[in-house]
């Protein structure tokens, strides 16, 4: 029996998130506010954002918790029942329970979270968070909910956010971005980071997706050209399905442009 348990034991820490999680998916050190995770699609963006949720709550560091996703259906569908969504990755002792009705999550120990859609800004006109999660930024249709999100953002006293987003041209994420260095901290990853955890072939470069997307960039450097949209996030940004993943700018400098993210 006490071996047994020993075992089971040993089997919940090896899967566990701080032993699985590639540095890029573990919260940076520091004071940071808003922590941007920028990645190509299925680098683990979403389960990055469950598993940080479900810390934060079971720490007690945060026990009013915003979710909130480009639409209703993804709040729910992707974040909180999606695979790597928040009831996916929660252990058996402090697994929440799931209100759809009242968008709501409620752990054990108090801890609230409460789904909201990018949609809808005004659901997040009166209530107040000590965390926040926002899942692919880039994908939302009103950027005032960002602003009604922060407002809000002012229990205990260090409330945070995680952003993570495939990387889009969007006036929000430049704004993020402008702001690295002071309270906003950027990671950065490529698809290819999570190939093991990826099914088989999705990044072979025939891949039906990879060769549909592989002229993001392109297409933007010609909006801008055109003068509809400035190009606003740096190369490196748009390159999170290369193999070397996000480089520094002054890398990317000369190299093809022409190739794509997943997202
Ligand atoms: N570090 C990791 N270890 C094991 N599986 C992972 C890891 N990161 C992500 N995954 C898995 O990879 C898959 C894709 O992750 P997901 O979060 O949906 O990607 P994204 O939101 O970036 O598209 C999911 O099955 C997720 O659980
Ligand atoms: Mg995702």
């Amino acid at each position: 029996m006490a071996n047994s348990f020993a075992a089971q034991l040993a089997d919940a820490l090896e899967a566990s998130w701080p032993a699985i999680a590639r540095p890029n998916q573990l919260p940076p050190p520091g004071g940071w506010q808003i922590w941007l995770l920028l990645a190509g699609r299925g680098f683990g963006k979403t389960r990055t954002l469950a598993e940080w949720v479900c810390q934060q709550a079971a720490s007690g560091q945060a026990g009013r918790i915003a979710l909130v996703a480009a639409t209703a259906a993804d709040a729910r569908d992707v974040l909180v029942e999606g695979q790597s969504g928040i009831m996916a990755v929660s252990p058996p002792w402090f697994r929440p329970v799931y209100e759809p009705s009242k968008r709501r999550l409620s752990w054990p120990n108090g801890a609230i979270a409460t789904t909201f859609s990018a949609e809808e800004p005004e659901r997040l006109r009166g209530p107040q968070h000590d965390a926040a999660v926002c899942d692919e930024l880039g994908s939302w249709s009103r950027p005032e909910t960002w602003d009604m999100l922060q407002f809000g953002l002012r229990l205990g006293r260090h409330p945070r956010c995680l952003v993570a987003t495939t990387p889009r041209p969007t006036k929000l994420i430049r704004e993020l971005l402008a702001r690295e260095g002071g309270d906003v901290v950027v990671t950065r990853g490529s698809t290819y980071e999570n190939r093991e955890n990826l099914a088989a072939g999705v990044l072979r470069p025939d891949h039906p997706q990879i060769r549909r997307h592989a002229a993001g960039p392109a297409r933007a450097q010609r909006r801008t050209a055109r003068g509809h949209a400035r190009r606003v996030v740096e190369p490196r940004d748009y390159r999170c399905d290369a193999p070397s993943g996000c480089a520094t700018a002054s890398e990317n400098r000369g190299r093809d442009r022409s190739r794509g993210n997943l997202g």
